[in-house]
């Protein structure tokens, strides 16, 4: 495990960036882990201007998204099909047809799960896997447990995570009440991982995530297990493990 530190959000996504702009580099057919959320929207950012400055090329690129919320189709803005289009796919050299995110509307769901771990399969895996963590160490979907998940699977979103999301929704009974979401299984197979954390409510998840015990109930902490993660932060993310001494 390394850890690059960065000052802040901005340094952490171009820092975060230029490593995920190596690996393109290096493997231009490179099959790119993606993930949503606010954190990841600066390196993206970032990608999509060196791709503009004729720097950066992602038309041999190949993606798998970590996750989907069920019910919704790709146009809904609150999709995460809709995040990937709108803050990086539309704007880069990529072949849409390349990247893929698990079908929310499938009515077959066990079928969605199968068939999305064989997308990842038929690629040949996971080159480098993008990962933001949740404030309780979720990655992807996969919410504190008593069990790991290996495969892609469907999740009950928790009371809180609706609650949280109902703001940018109309009414309740809009917002998306499970999701479909790679196991961390699939996570564990990717050859190499790339955790994005920025601001005070991650110190916490991070540091019981890279020091704490290994346990189903701290989802990240799985990554302790793999052989070669890099972890992007900002001092803020990484209050508890500057003041423990440990970086
Ligand atoms: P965030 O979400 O980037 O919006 O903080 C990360 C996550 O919950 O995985």
């Amino acid at each position: 495990m390394i850890i690059y530190a960065a000052k802040d959000y901005e340094e952490m996504s171009k820092k975060a960036a230029q490593i995920m702009a190596a690996q393109i580099t290096l493997k231009p057919n490179s099959v790119l882990g993606l993930a949503t959320g606010s954190t990841p929207v600066g390196m993206y950012r970032h990608l999509t201007e060196w791709n503009h400055a004729g720097e950066l090329d992602f038309s041999q690129v190949s993606s798998v998204n970590l996750d989907e919320y069920r019910g919704l189709s790709g146009e809904n803005d609150q999709s995460y099909r809709y995040f990937m289009n709108t803050n990086l796919f539309d704007h880069v050299n990529i072949d849409k047809a390349r990247t893929f995110v698990p079908d929310g509307l499938a009515e077959d769901a066990d079928a969605a799960c199968a068939d999305y771990n064989e997308i990842i399969c038929s690629m040949g895996g996971i080159d480098m896997q993008l990962l933001g963590i949740g404030g309780n160490g979720h990655i992807g979907f996969n919410e504190p447990a008593d069990a790991f998940a290996q495969g892609t699977h469907i999740v009950d979103l928790t009371e809180s995570t609706i609650q949280a999301n109902a703001r940018f929704f109309e009414s309740m009974d809009d917002v998306p009440k499970q999701a479909i979401t790679m196991g961390v299984g699939n996570i564990m197979s990717a050859d190499k991982i790339l955790l994005v954390a920025s601001g005070e409510a991650k110190a916490e998840a991070l540091y019981n995530s890279l020091y704490g015990p290994v346990t189903p109930q701290v989802p990240a902490s799985i990554l302790q297990f793999h052989k070669n993660v890099m972890i992007v932060a900002d001092e803020a993310a990484l209050r508890i493990i500057r003041e423990k001494g440990l970086i």
